[in-house]
């Protein structure tokens, strides 16, 4: 899914009116709107209650592996039009209020835990004495936006000078800038065509002119970001029985996928079979969404999307079966090597990591796991301390019984196999993410095992 990279030549100069805006919530999402932003010529106050993250990105660093944000937040705060701060009064006076917070999983269920998105709106509502436009970007169940204008109508001291927009997010870890900077679309769910001008103007100066932009009533805005997600996700849940039936059938699903891609209706992208999704977004989107329908009251027709999620998960299982066959003459209790933690390359981001959870799992069967990842070794040492972290993928390896690649960094699929034979103990690699050649692993002597390839678990 490469897009082409942003450049100065491919967006308007800035030039047209320049907005003071607030972002509240700077997370992957608020962090990069708020510098893309600054870098279109607006003036940008950054808002979180997280002061270690304010005052890392108010020194011009992200908290987090994100290509070419360290850049921008370093431009827009020597130009004195990007600024953080954990006081949410320096948003008061803004014309245009984005709402980033984060809507993770509810603890004890499937919806969306919306704490974050009342708690932000409630704070800033109470603020607004002059007409503004709150936007809100969040990923949140449908119907909320309704509620949230109800909400400042009645707490503002503006009141009917408030309005309220919603304009999903559809960034991607790890592309979140270029996704910012050249999106493949824009939503604009408004209820006036104030609010729509308003945000035609602001983003005039940040995407290309030639951005196609939805607009839409507040409720298909908010479903925007979640269709797509439960979309994808639906696709690579069934790549994976594919996978799984080439396995037995000792069909290559190499080829199939490059059949696949041929068919214009089916396109190129999100069609590789593995480990399966993970991450802030796709599962937490599937199931908030399918607890949403359940609400209002749709139940049967979302068994499917139980199904993506049961078959997704399915493949995390099927790997920690393998593994534990193949270390079946070790009693269970060898050395793994894990290579990539990430949920997926080019991010140190480790929420619900497929990888993460097989390596713990192998470790509370008996297994000795030892990990690397290019850049998230850091977060894994921080949610499974009993992982042993190893600096890089030949120490990883060292006296291996079993060396799994679960995140397909570059890195990986460049890793020379005959060097690496020589530090395991086992020449056995179990490849979940279709990185590797088998051919060229298995000339070096190693019995090869990819998921969804005919040979695994042979
Ligand atoms: C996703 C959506 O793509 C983005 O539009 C939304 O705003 C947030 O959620 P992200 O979570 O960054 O973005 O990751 P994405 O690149 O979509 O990958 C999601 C998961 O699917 C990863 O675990 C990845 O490894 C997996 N995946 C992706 C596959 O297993 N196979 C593929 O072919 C593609």
């Amino acid at each position: 899914m490469s897009r082409p990279a942003p450049s100065s030549t491919s967006r308007p100069q800035a030039g047209g009116r320049s907005f003071r805006v607030s972002v509240i919530g700077t997370g992957y999402l608020g962090a990069v709107h708020a510098a893309c932003l600054a870098a279109a010529g607006h003036r940008v106050v950054g808002i979180d209650t997280d002061a270690s993250r304010v005052s890392a990105l108010a020194g011009g660093r992200a908290p987090f592996h994100e290509p070419g944000l360290d850049d921008l937040l370093r431009t827009g705060i020597d130009s004195g039009r990007l600024s953080f701060s954990t006081d949410v009064d320096r948003a008061a006076d803004r014309d245009v209020h984005f709402l980033c917070v984060g809507t993770p999983q509810e603890p004890a269920g499937d919806g969306a835990d919306l704490s974050y998105v009342w708690s932000a709106v409630r704070s800033l509502a109470r603020r607004l004495s002059r007409p503004c436009l709150v936007v809100g970007k969040s990923t949140v169940p449908v119907g909320t936006a309704a509620r949230l204008a109800d909400v400042l109508g009645a707490t503002a001291p503006a009141a009917n000078g408030v309005r309220l927009a919603w304009n999903p997010e559809f960034l991607r870890e790890g592309h979140a800038v270029e996704d910012t900077l050249c999106p493949d679309r824009l939503v604009f769910g408004v209820t006036d065509e104030a609010s729509n001008l308003e945000l035609r103007e602001l983003y005039a100066s940040v995407v290309p002119r030639s951005t196609p932009v939805v607009r839409t009533d507040l409720a298909t805005a908010e479903l925007a970001k979640v269709a797509a997600n439960v979309m994808l996700a639906a696709r690579l849940s069934v790549m994976n029985v594919l996978a799984e039936v080439c396995e037995v059938a000792k069909a290559d699903v190499g080829d199939l996928i490059t059949v696949l891609a041929h068919d214009d209706r089916i396109g190129r992208d999100f069609l590789t079979p593995g480990l399966g999704f993970g991450g802030g977004c796709l599962p937490k989107d599937l199931r908030a969404f399918s607890a949403r329908a359940a609400e209002l009251g749709v139940v049967e027709p979302t068994r499917l999307l139980a199904e993506v999620d049961a078959v997704n998960l399915h493949q995390r299982s099927r790997l920690v079966d393998l593994a534990a066959r193949l270390l079946a003459r070790r009693e269970g209790r060898g050395t793994v090597a894990v290579l990539g933690t990430a949920f997926k390359p080019g991010s140190d981001d480790v929420r619900d990591s497929p990888a993460v959870d097989v390596a713990s799992r192998l470790q509370a069967l008996g297994a000795r796991v030892r990990y690397y990842d290019p850049k998230a070794g850091e977060s894994t040492a921080r949610v499974s301390p009993e992982l042993e972290r190893a600096d890089d993928a030949e120490l990883a390896c060292r006296g291996a019984d079993l060396t799994l690649v679960l995140t397909e960094w570059e890195e990986f699929r460049a890793l020379d196999p005959v060097a690496l034979a020589e530090v395991v103990a086992c020449r056995e690699v179990v490849d979940a993410r279709l990185a590797l050649d088998p051919d060229k692993w298995r000339a070096a002597g190693w019995a090869f095992h990819g998921l969804g390839r005919g040979s695994a678990g042979a």
